[in-house]
């Protein structure tokens, strides 16, 4: 039975496409590139949520934890990088993050909701695109993966469980606000993308990487 076949997931709609899995395993230079550079984007909304919600003092407690953490992983996947002699370059983001932040709604008492269901679904997908590389891609990688799809895990929660309190206090329909974040985030996972990053949609022909 195919991955796609078996897939449930709590708040993801869609599993990783098998094209994005091959590119992945052809593109393991760029791959890591974006992942390092994941994990100190999310170290950094982190840090920028603890200064757009300063008031909120379970807020910032979650947030501090979880940028020292990514920060972490960040180390984790430089070492890696280092070890493996892949070449430092400089790599614009892929499209996924942007187009997600888009559906954030720009007021309060929405926003923070929309930031929160936003930081759920990217944890999310890092989480099952971890376990999906895993099985695939061989140490020392694979223990890597293997590792942080827990972290991720955990991650997601974290951002879930604080978008359900801010959606409580602002009135808002959870719900109905995580299925419109779902469908635009299957909708990127599964449509052709002329970049190869590692929340990108399956390549598409003529995309080299
Ligand atoms: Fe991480
Ligand atoms: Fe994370």
């Amino acid at each position: 039975m195919s991955r796609a076949e078996v897939f449930a997931h709590p708040l993801l709609r869609v599993a990783t496409p098998a094209g994005w899995i091959e590119a992945a395993l052809a593109l393991p230079d760029v791959l890591l590139t974006d992942h390092a550079n994941c994990e100190k984007k999310a170290a950094s909304t982190a840090l920028a949520l603890m200064f757009a919600y300063a008031e909120d003092l379970e807020l910032t407690g979650k947030m501090s934890r979880l940028a020292r953490e990514e920060l972490r992983h960040y180390e984790q996947v430089a070492k890696l990088i280092q070890s493996l002699g892949v070449t430092p370059q400089r790599l614009a983001p892929g499209r996924y993050a942007e187009r997600m932040r888009r559906l954030v709604a720009k007021t309060e008492p929405r926003r923070e909701v929309d930031l929160m269901i936003c930081g759920a679904f990217i944890e999310a997908r890092s989480c099952e695109r971890f376990a999906a590389l895993s099985p695939a891609i061989g140490a020392p990688l694979s223990d890597l993966f293997q590792g942080l799809h827990h972290a991720e895990a955990r991650h997601y929660k974290v951002y879930l469980d604080l978008a359900g309190r801010a959606a409580k206090r602002a009135g808002v329909a959870l719900q109905a606000r995580v299925e419109e974040f779902a469908a635009l985030e299957a909708e990127l996972i599964t449509s052709p993308d002329s970049v190869f990053r590692f929340h990108s949609g399956p390549p598409s022909s003529g995309s080299g990487g």
